[in-house]
């Protein structure tokens, strides 16, 4: 009697070692830990260590330019590659890791489509909201914002020195809260009200400190999205009337959505507007709002506050910048209250500095698994040519392919905007002025996938960057 259920296991058993063994070969060819090979534990394990931005470049310096970091999963920090995955034409799609995305119980949105066809309609209809063609109050709107996130500086946080008043501000929040009331705003009409607050009124930005990391862990077993995760989300966030974190969120997109519809509904020409104009249904506007929130807040307050530490911590970068900004001001190339964006960009050392934190710390350093397609691909990794077979997944390494020192020089470690001015004299100066030009761009995606919210983010960061050094050579000014 126990010979059946015995046998039943030592089949089980063998079949799921000689597939290990089967998927282990495939990929034999590319470089990586030994146990990433056999196990997805590895990378698991990467993404709980909260570093996988610097464990990706370590294998990629160690095992080359694309390896090997789960039984079916690479990651690469080439350029090319990343170029080819994500071209308009491209028969790459996106991998499995994509459905970790999904953040709303019933609606599915734009980031998390893997179906190709869906993803491409849904791109067309959003891509004029996002990039401020049907949007005409975007820039005025950050402009108010911008005020806001002033009048809190001066407000809360001004040092008073003749009272003997220091005080030490939080960058992380501030910023955080800048973009998080900049994308409500300019998405539907309202902000949230954090930066009036000064707080996380409702606890979104502490679940979003939960969330985001299980975005990682879903994404590396990602056969569990649908049946632990949206459970999950659906347990833990009642409907959207939960009165704190994402759920309440939730809830704020689905009456700001809701108010659009109806006898009385809210007539406002904005990213909502946009999406309603261009057909999206009830529910979709409710899963592209959540992703508005999402993708459009931490990843800007990433970039602002990750160079406004730089800037403002390495004293020869500031005192250039601030007088490249007086010297503006003196003749009037500034609009005041708020610089225009348009202004901005002929800023060349602003500009450098807006480059230079974007490459340091690329803001979006996950996965973003792209899928090999039918047929298999051949990979080029330092010139030997490997094979990866259909359906194995390459996520990118943001990180590494920011800090190639062979695009961006032997200090690409460090935040030198100067790097961005170097004089292109020479053929081969201009050269590697073009590969850097050509490289930064990737940390907003590429291609058919690449970020909607481009014009938005850098608009955020032109005129908070400026106007919050505009008030600090002002202070300086007036102590002249
Ligand atoms: C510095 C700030 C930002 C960075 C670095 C950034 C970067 C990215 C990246 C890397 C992607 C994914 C590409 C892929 O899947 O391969 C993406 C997608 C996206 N981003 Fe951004 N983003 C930023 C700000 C924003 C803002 C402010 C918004 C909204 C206003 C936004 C909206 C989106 C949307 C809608 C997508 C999905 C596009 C698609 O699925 O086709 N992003 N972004
Ligand atoms: C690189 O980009 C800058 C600013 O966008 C531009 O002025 C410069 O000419 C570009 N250089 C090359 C070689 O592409």
């Amino acid at each position: 009697m126990w010979a059946i259920p015995l046998i039943a296991g030592v089949a089980f058993v063998l079949v799921y070692v000689l597939k290990g063994v089967k998927t282990y070969m495939e990929l034999r060819d590319f470089g990586g830990p030994w146990s990433a090979g056999w196990t997805r534990l590895w990378l698991l394990r990467c993404h709980l260590s909260g570093s996988i931005n610097t464990k990706f470049t370590e294998v990629n310096d160690q095992y080359g330019s694309t390896a090997r970091v789960a039984p079916k999963m690479l990651v690469t920090c080439d350029p090319e590659l990343v170029r080819r995955m994500n071209a308009v034409r491209s028969s790459f799609t996106r991998g499995p890791w994509y459905t970790s995305l999904k953040m709303h119980p019933e609606s599915e949105n734009i980031a998390c489509y893997t179906d190709e066809d869906k993803h491409t309609d849904m791109r067309s209809r959003t891509s004029h909201g996002y990039s401020g063609k049907e949007n005409v109050h975007l820039e005025q709107d950050i402009d108010d914002l911008i005020l806001h996130m002033l009048n809190l500086i001066e407000r809360e946080y001004l040092a008073k020195p003749k009272e003997g008043l220091f005080c030490c501000m939080d960058l992380a929040k501030v910023t955080s809260y800048f973009t998080l009331d900049v994308i409500s705003k300019v998405a539907f009409g309202e902000p949230f009200g954090f930066l009036v607050a000064n707080d996380d009124p409702f606890g979104y930005m502490a679940n979003m400190k939960q969330f985001l990391p299980a975005v990682g862990w879903f994404g590396v077993y990602h056969e569990l999205t649908n049946i632990l995760r949206i459970p999950f989300i659906k347990a833990s966030l009642p409907g959207s009337m939960d009165k704190r974190g994402l759920g309440r969120v939730m809830g704020f997109a689905k009456e700001r959505v809701s108010e659009r519809f109806g006898d009385k509904a809210v007539v406002r020409q904005d990213m909502l507007n946009s999406f309603i104009k261009n057909g999206l249904t009830q529910l979709e506007l409710e899963g592209e709002t959540m992703l508005q929130i999402t993708a459009g807040s931490d990843s800007t307050a990433s970039a602002l506050r990750i160079t406004a530490h730089f800037i403002s911590t390495s004293p020869p970068i500031l005192e250039r910048l601030l007088g490249e900004v007086k010297e503006a001001i003196a003749a009037g190339r500034i609009s005041r209250p708020v610089i225009q964006n348009s202004e901005a960009l002929q800023l060349p050392y602003l500009q450098a500095c807006i480059k230079e934190g974007l490459r340091v710390y690329p803001p979006i350093t996950g996965m973003l698994a792209k899928m090999v397609p039918k047929g298999g691909a051949k990979i080029n990794v330092g010139g030997v040519e490997k094979y990866a077979p259909s359906g194995t997944q390459i996520a990118w390494n943001s990180w590494g392919l920011m800090r190639n020192k062979e695009i961006f020089g032997p200090d690409a470690d460090i935040f030198r905007p100067e790097r961005w001015l170097a004089s292109e004299d020479t053929e081969e100066t201009q050269k590697n002025m073009l590969r850097m030009n050509e490289t930064l761009p990737l940390v907003f995606g590429y291609g058919r996938f690449g970020c909607l919210g481009k014009v938005v983010a850098n608009m955020e960061l032109n005129k908070a960057l400026i106007e919050v050094c505009a008030d600090a050579s002002f202070m300086t000014n007036s102590a002249d």
